[in-house]
């Protein structure tokens, strides 16, 4: 199949254009680089000896799109392109509305104008909110978002969920990620956060190459067996692999689907440092530090769906996602710079 990925360049995007080209599939990206570096495509090339058409190009700007879609049939898009710094879009919620919910907007006009009515959409647990059971399944409640970027995801659901009930003729898969780590086996990509990250791998990543001092626990006192946040993390990879599923499921099963992309295991934050450290024989110095906002308790998904219907099961445990995200960030220290 001819596929369309946007935000092609960035962390899940790339490792998604590999497991694609693997499987045979071509590939266009559109990616605006503005959170990723065009020298992804040398290191796809790396990986797969191929190469991709890309454009660098905004998904809010309608004549660039339209460009590509004149140029290319395509029978599905990957819709990746969009913000994902959850204390920015506190900050700049306009900026966030305007690039996840306008831009995605934009691409619906243009698939819709070149009858191309086959969509995979990034999604995120965030949508839950605090979710009403545990382990969460797709019939949970949607809950309130808790900023500006969970919203984006939750109006985007719900703008495709409406052009979906409008015309059936669409095919509409919304993939609800858990927390996505690790990094390419071969170590040519991976994650590559700009200043102090924000998430907890990279962050441990980063002590781990001596970039920064000691890890932040944001919490201990917390309705846990050790008394940090639960999450469900999962290796980017299984996460890419994922979507190749939802594409062979597209064309077959047709209509609006929704999947969590989890493995169904919770781990707390000290589960992850004391498995990074087995993995990697590197200590992590870490101290407690108050709760950060907007966290929930415990997050982690039931995955059957997606099994029983896509045919996918994570397969990486958390030491592989340590030890790939470890040898990603110790084979780039600087990212791609
Ligand atoms: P990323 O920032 O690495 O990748 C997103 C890519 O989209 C970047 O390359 C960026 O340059 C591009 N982009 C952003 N706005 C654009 C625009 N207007 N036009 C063209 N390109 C644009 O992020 P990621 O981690 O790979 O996430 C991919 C998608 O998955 C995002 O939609 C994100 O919200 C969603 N998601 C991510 C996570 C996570 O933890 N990483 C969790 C749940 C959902
Ligand atoms: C966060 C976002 C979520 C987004 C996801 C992917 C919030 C509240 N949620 O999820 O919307 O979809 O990233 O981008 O920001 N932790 C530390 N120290 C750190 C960093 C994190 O203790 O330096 C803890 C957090 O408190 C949390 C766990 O590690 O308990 C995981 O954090 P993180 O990687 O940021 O993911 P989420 O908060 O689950």
């Amino acid at each position: 199949m001819k596929i369309l990925v946007t935000g092609g360049t960035g962390f899940i995007g790339s490792h998604t254009v590999v497991e694609l080209l693997e499987t045979g599939h071509d590939v266009v990206i559109v990616d605006n680089l503005s959170n990723s570096n065009a020298c992804v495509l040398n290191r796809i090339f790396e990986i797969t000896g191929k190469n991709v058409e890309f454009y660098n190009i905004d998904i809010r700007n309608y004549d660039d799109m339209n460009e590509v879609f004149k140029n290319h049939v395509f029978d599905c898009c990957i819709h990746f392109a969009g913000l994902k710094a959850v204390g920015e879009s506190v900050l700049n919620p306009i900026l966030y509305y305007d690039n996840n919910v306008v831009g995605t907007l934009n691409l619906l006009k243009i698939m819709n104008k070149y009858n191309c009515k086959n969509i995979i959409f990034s999604s995120s647990a965030t949508v839950y909110g605090v979710p009403e059971k545990m382990p969460i399944t797709e019939d949970c409640k949607i809950g309130k978002g808790t900023n500006p970027y969970g919203y984006t995801k939750i109006m985007i659901e719900q703008i495709l969920s409406d052009l979906y009930k409008s015309n059936n003729r669409w095919n509409i898969v919304l993939l609800r990620y858990f927390n996505p780590v690790g990094a390419h086996k071969s170590s040519k990509i991976g994650e590559n956060p700009n200043g102090i990250p924000n998430n907890l791998m990279p962050y441990i990543t980063q002590v781990a190459v001596g970039k920064r001092e000691c890890l932040n626990i944001f919490g201990n006192d917390y309705e846990t067996p050790d008394g940090t946040c639960v999450r469900d993390y999962i290796h980017v990879v299984d996460l890419a692999r994922g979507h190749v599923c939802a594409l062979k499921n597209i064309v077959e099963n047709k209509g609006l689907n929704i999947y969590n992309l989890g493995t169904g295991n919770g781990c707390s934050v000290l589960d992850v440092v004391k498995t990074f450290e087995k993995a990697t024989g590197i200590k992590i110095p870490y101290k407690f530090a108050p709760r950060r906002e907007g966290d929930v308790t415990i997050n982690y998904a039931d995955a059957t769906k997606a099994k029983q219907e896509l045919g996918w099961v994570a397969e990486n445990n958390l030491e592989d996602m340590c030890l790939d995200s470890w040898n990603w960030q110790k084979n780039n220290p600087n990212g791609y710079e």
